[in-house]
């Protein structure tokens, strides 16, 4: 395991797709409601492999295309409704917050976007940054980092959960 680089931060290699999504699960336990999960990370780093898992992690049975917004996946029938925005064809934040986007950053259920650089100007104070790179076929860095009070402290429960520490 890579050495953590600070209370706030989390960072490692996942050597597999379903260990990215077991990570990914292990948030998806932690989550309230009201979070903001921002990934970054190129094409195939396991974005998506990411955001499946916290669908396991809230305990979601159904994955529904959302009615208003065709570009966000619904994770329903769990503890919290777990919104997937996928920004790939977005170019900007204009255009993304004509399809509402706001509406999910600031509903009761939980936000994960992917390609979420490009509306970086949207991302609210309180959010879970995580950004994925590709090591090689299996191989993925992962750091997780959590800015504002909810999603420092989820990652210092993440941190305790997972790493004992
Ligand atoms: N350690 C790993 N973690 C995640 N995915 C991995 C890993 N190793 C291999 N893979 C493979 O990499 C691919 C990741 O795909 P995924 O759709 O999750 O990426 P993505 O970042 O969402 O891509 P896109 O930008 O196209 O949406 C999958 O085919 C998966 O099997
Ligand atoms: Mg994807």
């Amino acid at each position: 395991m890579a050495p953590i680089l600070d209370e706030h931060t989390v960072d490692f290699i996942s050597h597999s797709a379903e260990q990215t999504r077991r990570v990914g699960a292990r948030l998806g336990r932690l989550f309230t409601g009201g979070e903001v999960v921002c990934l970054v990370g190129d094409l195939g780093t396991g974005k998506t492999c990411l955001v499946q898992g916290m669908g396991r992690g809230v305990g979601s049975v159904d994955r529904v295309t959302s009615p208003t917004f065709t570009l966000v996946n619904e994770y329903r029938g769990g503890r919290l409704v777990l919104y997937h925005v996928d920004l790939y064809r977005i170019v900007d934040a204009k255009t993304a917050l004509t399809f509402g986007l706001d509406e999910y950053l600031y509903g009761d259920g939980v936000c994960a976007i992917e390609w979420a650089e490009r509306v970086a100007e949207l991302w609210p104070d309180d959010y879970l940054r995580i950004t994925l790179r590709h090591i090689d076929d299996m191989k993925r860095g992962v750091t997780l980092r959590g800015f504002g009070t909810q999603h420092e402290q989820m990652v210092r429960r993440l941190k305790h959960m997972a790493f004992g520490v």
